[in-house]
């Protein structure tokens, strides 16, 4: 896990530079990253697929998902260890291009590509386009035909039902819901197979193969087996009819983790065999050569190696419903930094780091600056009795949908993003200013 290490003062060090040090020189609220757990976890999950793929006979490419938190050196960071980086904008894709990443090693999604985007897609000759739609793959087509050159690499993303993950708005493939081209066929030919048919009629493009993915922070590994059997099957019923076995079947991302003390991680290396077992049977099931995969984990990479380190700055004791008392501690950060417990009730662990207090603890709540009442950022933890003003406050596994989707509400600016590694800090992305926001205000 990140390189936390508390001594028997309370100092607590990540990848060995003190926090209060950290503190001092970078302010607070800050997101902290651990470049080498991140880089480790890279690394894990491209030799676990490698391996259990390797295996059965198949390679695998493994794409990280920039969405989940994404900068020039992140994306350096994860090509140096061997994956390819996946964006879902124009804006990830220039960050994965500014980073250098060859464009072959890039994939683009987006269930709404403006042309503008994939006409930047197109000039950065990226490695695939993941199309969303009918309308879709005729726009990409078009800007083919009407800029000539090769054919555009194509993806088709389907759903195949399988409802997996933490939260509604984080399952994807469940049928009501925008991604995706579904492979239920109540009459007639699926959107899915309509929409693997329109792109092999259109010779502006080269039909890679079939995309899925089923949802965010699954802890349940069973839907991957299930939504790789869909899509197999779906790639041998083309192959029926068409003639053409598709190259590739990505399954992509989606991989849960741990964000509370004793909950469990899915484990690459588990998850790996299983999912190469489950495809090989399947293969074999239906008489076809299996396809070359990819996955794309973002959250798994880079949720675990990040936490945010926030300063204490009130404490109130508030009596609640049923008579107790709940001690409301505000930080200097709150939902700009951290929307995922307000918007899907995620929980979160949070400690007092920076001191050792052998108060006993008292029933907390992490609360932000911000002007509302679900400003929450940790809905109940222990913290000491003596938790006070002028605190560091850590709270873990923020790396991942943490700084990716933080806003400037209440015109608060964005923290940075600062890497430890060998006990030195280096800011990735700096903290915004007042300025910053005032000069997007032209009065
Ligand atoms: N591939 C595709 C096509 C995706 O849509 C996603 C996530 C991923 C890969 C990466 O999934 P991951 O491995 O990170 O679970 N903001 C939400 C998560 C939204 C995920 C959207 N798509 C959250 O904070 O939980």
């Amino acid at each position: 896990s990140t390189g936390v290490a508390r001594a028997s003062d309370g100092a607590v060090t990540v990848a060995g530079v003190g926090v209060r040090a950290f503190a001092d020189e970078h302010g607070t609220p800050a997101y902290v990253l651990d470049e080498s757990d991140l880089r480790a976890r890279a690394r894990g999950y491209r030799r676990a697929f490698e391996t259990a793929f390797a295996e059965i006979g198949a390679g695998v490419d493994v794409y990280y998902a920039g969405k989940a938190f994404l900068s020039v050196a992140v994306a350096r960071w994860v090509h140096e260890e061997g994956l390819r980086v996946d964006t879902a904008t124009g804006g990830e894709l220039a960050v994965a291009l500014r980073a250098g990443i060859p464009g072959a090693d890039i994939g683009l999604h987006g269930n709404n590509k403006s042309d503008a985007e994939i006409a930047r897609a197109l000039d950065a000759g990226v490695g695939r386009i993941i199309v969303d739609s009918l309308v879709e793959i005729d726009r990409v087509a078009d800007a083919v035909a009407a800029r000539g050159g090769d054919p555009a690499p194509v993806m088709v993303r389907v759903t195949t039902g399988v409802h997996a993950g933490g939260h509604e708005y984080i399952s994807t493939a469940h049928e009501d819901q925008k991604f995706g081209l579904s492979i239920a066929s109540p009459d007639g030919d699926s959107p899915a197979m309509l929409g693997l048919l329109a792109v092999l009629a259109r010779p502006e493009l080269r039909l890679l193969g079939i995309h899925s993915h089923i949802g965010s922070q699954i802890l349940d590994p069973s839907g991957f087996e299930v939504a790789a059997r869909a899509v197999l099957t779906l790639r041998a019923q083309l192959a029926e009819r068409t003639g053409v076995l598709v190259d590739e079947v990505d399954l992509g991302g989606g991989y849960g983790i741990a964000y509370l003390p004793g909950e469990v991680a899915l484990d690459p290396d588990r998850i790996a065999k299983d999912v190469a077992a489950s495809v090989q049977a399947t293969a074999a099931e239906l008489g076809t050569p299996l396809p070359r995969f990819s996955i794309e984990p973002g959250r798994a990479i880079v949720g675990p190696a990040g936490l945010t380190l926030y300063t204490v700055g009130t404490v109130k004791p508030v009596r609640i419903d049923d008579g107790s008392v709940r001690t409301y501690v505000s930080i200097d950060g709150g939902m700009s930094d951290n929307i995922r417990p307000a918007l899907y009730g995620a929980s979160y662990h949070a400690e007092v780091v920076g001191r050792l207090s052998d108060a006993p603890t008292v029933l907390a709540r992490v609360v932000g600056k911000h002007c509302e009442s679900g400003d929450i950022v940790v809905h109940e933890v222990q913290l000491p009795a003596d938790v006070r003003a002028g605190d560091l406050l850590a709270v873990a596994a923020t790396g991942a949908y943490g700084r990716s989707m933080a806003s400037n509400y209440n015109h608060v600016p964005r923290p940075p993003v600062v890497a430890v590694a060998d006990g030195a800090s280096r800011v990735l992305v700096r903290r915004e200013t007042e300025d910053d926001l005032l000069a997007l205000d032209l009065g």
